[in-house]
């Protein structure tokens, strides 16, 4: 048989098989939600509620008059203890900073506090560089927003836990008008989509399958002399500007 008979056969295999692997993805994702909900009720359950009734034992030993055992500093603390339980589930259902200061400083955000929770010795210089003007042209539903800022979290992490990399640049800008790129480049050990294709962890699939989900197409790209860029780009998401 001719080469280029063969050819048309390869193809629908390999659209088969990145099909197959697609529904595979989509089916971890929704199980992996599913445990997260799981582990959130259960956190609320032993931990925050286990509180609350330590805290109901203690007002209900509060006498009406007289010295009571507990402090009032005591109690505040308590609930100080338990606002904080509750804020970090929140922030796992839904990061508030996204909500509080909008997309491009989250993402700078989520940069700067993955930098300040490594140890000294693996800390890397960073920027942030925003296109002038691409905040306010941004249309993004909140669905998107999340799943960008899922995206950029897991690149980040990995630039810090793989890449070995002394300086690591976050960027937004338009492309052809209407799109938007975000790009996380490194100047680490260096990796590629070609390299990523045969990797095992999930987070490379993560995020192909949360970029999936709102349309955008993501890729690793080697970096000369060494480094990988990360590319997020998303079609049709900056109104045009007034001329
Ligand atoms: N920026 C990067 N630089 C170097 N290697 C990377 C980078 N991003 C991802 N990798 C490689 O891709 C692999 C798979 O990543 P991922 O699917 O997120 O799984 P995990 O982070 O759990 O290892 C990593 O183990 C690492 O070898
Ligand atoms: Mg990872």
């Amino acid at each position: 048989m001719r080469d280029d008979e063969c050819r048309p056969r390869q193809i629908s295999s390999s659209l088969a098989i990145t099909n197959r692997e697609l529904a595979e993805t989509r089916i971890r994702l929704a199980q992996e939600t599913e445990a997260e909900r799981k582990r959130i009720s259960r956190d609320l359950h032993d931990q925050t509620l286990a509180d609350l009734r330590h805290l109901l034992v203690a007002i209900d030993q509060i006498p009406p008059a007289g010295p009571s055992p507990t402090s009032p500093s005591q109690l505040r603390n308590d609930v100080e203890m338990i606002s904080n339980e509750i804020r970090h589930i929140c922030e796992d259902l839904s990061p508030s900073v996204l909500a509080n200061v909008g997309l491009l400083p989250a993402l700078e955000w989520a940069l700067s506090d993955c930098v300040s929770h490594l140890p000294q010795e693996r800390k890397f210089d960073y920027e942030f560089i925003a296109e002038a003007g691409i905040e306010e042209s941004l249309s993004l539903t909140p669905t998107e927003q999340i799943q960008i800022y899922r995206i950029l979290q897991e690149a980040i992490s990995n630039a810090s836990r793989h890449a070995e990399a002394a300086h690591v640049r976050l960027s937004i800008k338009r492309r052809n008008k209407a799109d938007s790129i975000i790009e996380l480049e490194d100047d680490g050990k260096g990796f590629d989509s070609e390299i990523g294709s045969n990797k095992t962890g999930y987070g490379l699939a993560n995020i192909r399958s949360r970029a999936d989900i709102i349309g955008a197409q993501v890729s690793w790209v080697r970096r000369a002399p060494h480094g990988c860029v990360f590319t997020l780009l998303k079609a049709n998401c900056v109104a045009s500007s007034p001329e």
